[in-house]
């Protein structure tokens, strides 16, 4: 039978292909789904590559014929150089065996341990939002995830430590896409010699953040994991741990300030739930109207716009051939923003996730802001946990505007966030008005 045909789209210039264009043009994939289809190939970071959207590609990524696919060869070296031996690029048994490894940190009854210090930690920051009155919330959201995912996973006191520590992730991620990669490296260097540190202190006297639940797992022959392992493993939860949230909170800000009468709507369902009492774990999971904006954000503001695989068998998909040995990405973005999945797609509106519509469960995989299948994102709950925490306590005490005058257009790389950041004013509500 004849092969069929490559994808339509364009290679590029010779040896730098379309990198460029990838790069900087933060409407790159997007111009080509429209110009080409829901497949189009191009050559970018030394390689041709495809770009696939539409929940049936995705499902036949993620889930289906998985076994064609790898994550290793499909992140860029820099991705490897920086996040080191972790999960984010391990394969096979060696990844399973460290996902179940690391899984329990992230589940049941670590997450219920969580919550206060979570709260504690956001109760701090409310208190300085309201002195300063004026801010960029992006780098806020920063400090603030960053500093609970170090005192979770870490144990870390906050303080002039965990602020460098903050820097130097900051540093690292830059240098993702292989830009600045020389300070990217000088900083993963620090944050290791950090890490081996606090390894070396929990080894000695265990105490209940993530980082002891890791040091004490043990594989079903009893094997535990190396003190470089637990390194590189920290060091990707604490990268994964805060980035993303930070921009899923910084768009959830924005939207909430541009549409009065979903921050409305939002509010009455917390100030409903306030009358019972403070926020607590049990009323997390009492909150539909905010997991519906929660879900709505994952769908129009994916902070991970894609993931890479490497094609280690050849496939054919829709009519087109993919020979191995190219890059493939399925792109989030795209996909959650297609006609045939979600009606007006381009309009930013939670009640797409009410019981009655519930747009995303018409078709598998229409959803996937946290990836999916076996290797789904494993911060899921904790990053859901803490996402709602926060807009909670928001939703239930403050108010803020957007200052004139500010860029509040989407930048990719590292995650999707309002260029100039957010600058709000910060008010608490006055309990009188309510
Ligand atoms: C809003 C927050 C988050 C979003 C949107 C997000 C998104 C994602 C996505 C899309 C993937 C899959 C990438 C792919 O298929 O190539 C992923 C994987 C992963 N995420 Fe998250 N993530 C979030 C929070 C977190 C948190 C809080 C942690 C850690 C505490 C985390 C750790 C990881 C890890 C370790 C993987 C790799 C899993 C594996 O390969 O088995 N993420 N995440």
């Amino acid at each position: 039978m004849a092969q069929l045909p490559l994808p339509p789209g364009s290679m590029g210039l010779p040896l730098v292909g379309e990198t460029l264009q990838f790069l900087f043009d933060p409407d790159f994939v997007e111009k080509r789904f429209k110009r080409y289809g829901l497949m189009f190939k191009t050559r970018i970071l030394g390689r041709p590559a495809v770009y696939l959207a539409g929940p049936e590609a995705i499902e036949f990524i993620l889930d289906r014929h998985m076994d064609h696919f790898n994550w290793r060869e499909g992140w860029p070296q820099s991705f490897k150089t920086l996040l080191g031996r972790s999960l984010f690029v391990q394969e096979g048994e060696e990844h399973r065996r460290n996902r179940r490894l690391i899984m329990p940190a992230f589940h049941g009854a670590a997450l219920a341990r969580y919550f206060a210090t979570m709260e504690q930690i956001t109760q701090g920051y409310l208190a300085t939002w309201v002195q300063k009155r004026e801010f960029v919330w992006y780098k806020e959201f920063k400090q603030l995830t960053f500093e609970i995912a170090s005192q979770i996973f870490l144990g870390s006191s906050p303080g002039p430590e965990t602020v460098r520590l903050s820097q130097l992730f900051t540093t690292l991620s830059g240098g993702l896409f292989g830009v600045g990669m020389k300070r990217a490296i000088a900083a993963r260097q620090q944050i290791l010699q950090h890490l081996t540190q606090v390894i070396q202190q929990r080894q000695q006297h265990p105490t209940d953040d993530a980082l002891s639940l890791l040091i004490q797992a043990e594989d079903e022959a009893g094997n535990r994991l190396s003190r470089e392992e637990i390194c590189d493993q920290a060091l990707l939860l604490l990268f994964a741990g805060h980035e993303t949230t930070t921009s899923m909170l910084t768009w959830a800000c924005l939207e909430l300030a541009r549409h009065p009468d979903l921050l409305n709507q939002a509010r009455a369902e917390q100030l409903n739930l306030a009358q019972q009492g403070g926020l607590s774990l049990a009323q997390i999971s009492q909150m539909p109207y905010l997991d519906q904006v929660i879900s709505e954000l994952e769908r129009f503001h994916p902070p991970v716009a894609g993931g890479f695989r490497g094609v280690v068998k050849s496939f054919d998909f829709n009519g087109y051939h993919i020979p191995a040995g190219w890059l493939a990405q399925y792109s989030i973005l795209c996909t959650h923003r297609l006609e045939t999945v979600y009606s007006d797609p381009d309009r930013f509106d939670p009640d797409r996730f009410s019981p009655e519509r519930q747009e995303s469960k018409l078709q598998p995989f229409s959803l996937v802001g946290f990836g999916g299948g076996s290797r789904i994102c494993i911060g899921l709950a904790f990053a859901k946990l803490e996402m709602k925490l926060i807009l909670a306590h928001l939703l239930r005490g403050y108010q803020w505007q957007l200052v004139p005058n500010q860029n509040l257009e989407p930048v990719l790389i590292p995650t999707r966030r309002p260029k100039d950041g957010l600058r709000v004013r910060f008010d608490q509500i006055d309990p009188l008005s309510q």
